[in-house]
């Protein structure tokens, strides 16, 4: 079903939204979404059900990748194919979960905004920048800290649930640098493309979380997990400090030491 655009949103960064069947009630900006404290016994059960339609949306858009760029090399393609397989697991994973727990699809409302801002971005490298090495990567810091928190909760499942996709999760980070480095190499003016990409990317994402949702309080960036990912260890360190400073800046808004 094809998704108006929210009055918050700019047009230029949000293409139509991808088909959700009538379970679903699909939201366009994050205030809008049932946001528990954490505390709450609900919380877990809306993170899988958010969780499981965010993992959809990378599946939608591994396999967009494909068809819209059917002249990509055979190797992209085929790591953008294996990625879409993981997705629909991790789809799977979270739906089984979140059913295992008592919950059911459409119990919440869902964001499909991973997507609408991909379908504005017109190269692959821009994609991959922004899905992958981005979207992903801020995943993969997420997961790290989520396998910790379900250890410490005596939640080994959930852990070890957490452990597989975490793997997946370096995987599909890792190939989309590798093949970003070499474009890069080949030709200068995918930079640009790249640069153009994580601008648009940028600004999409803050128009969504406009007013907070970025869980910046809670953990810092995954640095062991990210190099596995094949960012280069100055990359990493550029990472931190920018998580370091946002953090800083909601512990000065909230007047926390
Ligand atoms: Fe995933
Ligand atoms: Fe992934």
């Amino acid at each position: 079903m094809a998704s108006t655009i929210h009055p918050a949103l700019d047009p230029a960064f949000f293409g139509e939204g991808p088909a959700r069947d009538e379970r679903f009630t699909v939201k366009e900006v994050w205030v809008d979404m049932v946001n528990l404290p954490e505390d709450d016994p609900q919380w877990k059960m809306e993170f899988f059900h958010r969780q499981m339609n965010e993992e959809c949306n990378v599946l939608e858009n591994a396999a967009s990748n494909i068809t819209d760029f059917p002249d990509a090399d055979w190797n992209i393609r085929y790591w953008l194919a294996r990625q879409a397989a993981d997705e629909a697991r991790h789809v799977d994973t979270y739906r089984e979960l979140l059913e295992a727990r008592g919950g059911a699809v459409g119990q919440y409302p869902v964001m499909n905004f991973q997507y609408r801002i991909l379908r504005k971005i017109d190269t692959l490298i821009g994609r991959l920048a922004v899905q992958n090495r981005t979207f992903e990567a801020d995943g993969l810091d997420a997961v790290t800290h989520a396998i910790e928190e379900a250890r410490r909760d005596g939640d080994d499942k959930l852990a070890e649930m957490y452990e597989t996709q975490q793997a997946d999760e370096v995987l599909h980070i890792r190939f989309a640098n590798d093949w970003i480095k070499e474009q890069l190499g080949k030709d200068p003016r995918n930079v640009l493309h790249m640069s153009r990409a994580l601008t648009q990317g940028a600004r999409a994402f803050e128009q969504v979380f406009a007013k907070g949702g970025t869980n910046v309080m809670k953990y810092g960036v995954a640095t062991e997990a990210r190099l596995e990912a094949g960012f280069d260890p100055g990359e990493v360190e550029v990472a931190v400090q920018q998580s370091d400073a946002r953090r800083a800046r909601v512990r000065e808004r909230l007047g926390i030491d």
